[in-house]
């Protein structure tokens, strides 16, 4: 009997070891692409004024550090890579103070207002809220980051890296094996469709949309055709309730602006429909749709449930408009506890939003890569 009790006793620690021992290592690292949603300082490091490597910025990530990500803490690789066993803060590829040896376990490409469209990142007019408040006669900001194609040049960079610091073999068992998160869109259609008269005057709204898709489905091509498998294509959130859009929706007293969730919704849809076929056409390929679009507008609609308080406006400033620059130290309605707030700028969550998000996530889609 008790000798039954022992084998099985045995039987049972050997199956946990080799559960920790396989799923220990299963995704080595998280590789981002994408926008402000996930920039984690790489646009530090261009010529832009779309930045946030200043306080109040970070000043619930470790040290209180300001590093360039567009919140008060973390964002959400920096949780999925945690997630995943892996290290708890996902860093950027243009960082000085980090190498090779940290982005062997995880990098981040994404830059701070760019998009599927190359005209997003080209001309960004991000500020283009704040023009109509501040500075009327300056007109469209112009600015250039890292288009989504640059940052795949960076990847292609960092390959190259990876290779003569793990050896071919490991290295392209990283490749393989690791998590890319895509994360971009909503600069597309704020900053650039709905803003600029070119591509809204070139397309209907629902074409854009398949524009857009096309060039995500390039993109993910390319990326499978350089190695990656397992791929995160990250849906829009509910743009609409972003604070600053509430702003410019002052007619109806800065509620959601419900044709813009509405093309989010859309647009989301097309992804998953490009989700199912990219994974039955690319052999090997586990292509997922991280959507953020239900949780965020469920935390919203229902705030209290998640212990917030000021869905409307951001913690950062007025919470009408500001970000970037707009957002600084010395702006007296900085909210105090951005753990009530479910916006911390007018355009980017809060670390503790950031943070249900990405639980969301992986359990609904990134689940599967445990
Ligand atoms: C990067 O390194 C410089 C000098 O080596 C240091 O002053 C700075 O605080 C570091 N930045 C970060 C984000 O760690
Ligand atoms: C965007 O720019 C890249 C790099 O210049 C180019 O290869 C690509 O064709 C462009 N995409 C579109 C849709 O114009």
């Amino acid at each position: 009997m008790a000798l039954t009790m022992y084998a099985s006793w045995l039987l049972l620690t050997q199956f946990l070891v080799t559960l920790v021992l396989t799923t220990a290592g299963k995704v080595p690292a998280v590789i981002v692409f994408g926008d402000s949603s996930v920039d984690a300082g790489n646009n530090n490091q261009i010529s832009t004024i779309l930045k946030s490597n200043f306080v109040p910025y970070g000043r619930d990530f470790v040290g209180g550090k300001p590093t360039g990500r567009f919140s008060n803490g973390r964002i959400p690789p920096d949780f999925i890579s945690q997630a995943f066993g892996l290290k708890p803060t996902v860093p950027a590829y243009l960082d000085p103070n980090y190498s090779i040896k940290d982005f062997a376990t995880g990098v981040c490409f994404a830059s701070a207002g760019t998009g599927y469209d190359n005209a997003t990142s080209d001309v960004l007019v991000s500020f283009s809220g704040f023009q109509i408040f501040y500075c009327p006669v300056v007109g469209l900001v112009v600015q250039s980051v890292i288009p989504l194609w640059g940052e795949l040049e960076y990847y292609k960079d960092y390959q190259k890296k990876l290779r003569a610091y793990l050896g071919t073999q490991k290295a392209n068992n990283v490749i393989s094996e690791a998590l890319y998160l895509m994360s971009l869109g909503t600069n597309d259609f704020l900053e650039n469709y709905y803003i600029l008269t070119r591509r809204s005057s070139q397309y209907s709204i629902k074409q854009y949309q398949d524009f857009l898709g096309g060039i995500a489905e390039e993109f993910i091509r390319q990326l499978y055709s350089l190695g990656a498998r397992k791929i995160s294509l990250g849906g829009l959130p509910p743009m609409g309730c972003l604070p600053l859009e509430r702003t410019m929706n002052f007619f109806t007293g800065r509620q959601c602006r419900d044709e813009y969730n509405n093309v989010a919704k859309e647009f989301n849809g097309k992804l998953k429909g490009l989700v199912v076929r990219l994974n039955k056409e690319l052999k090997g390929i586990k292509l997922v749709l991280s959507n953020p679009y239900d949780i965020l507008l469920q935390i919203i609609q229902r705030p209290s449930s998640y212990g917030f308080e000021v869905t409307g406006m951001a913690c950062c400033a007025t919470g009408m408009i500001e970000m970037s620059y707009m957002c600084d130290r010395f702006n007296p309605f900085t909210c105090t506890d951005a753990s009530k707030y479910v916006f911390w700028d007018s355009f980017h969550p809060t670390e503790k939003t950031n943070r249900i998000i990405s639980a969301y996530v992986m359990k609904h889609a990134l689940g599967v890569f445990l």
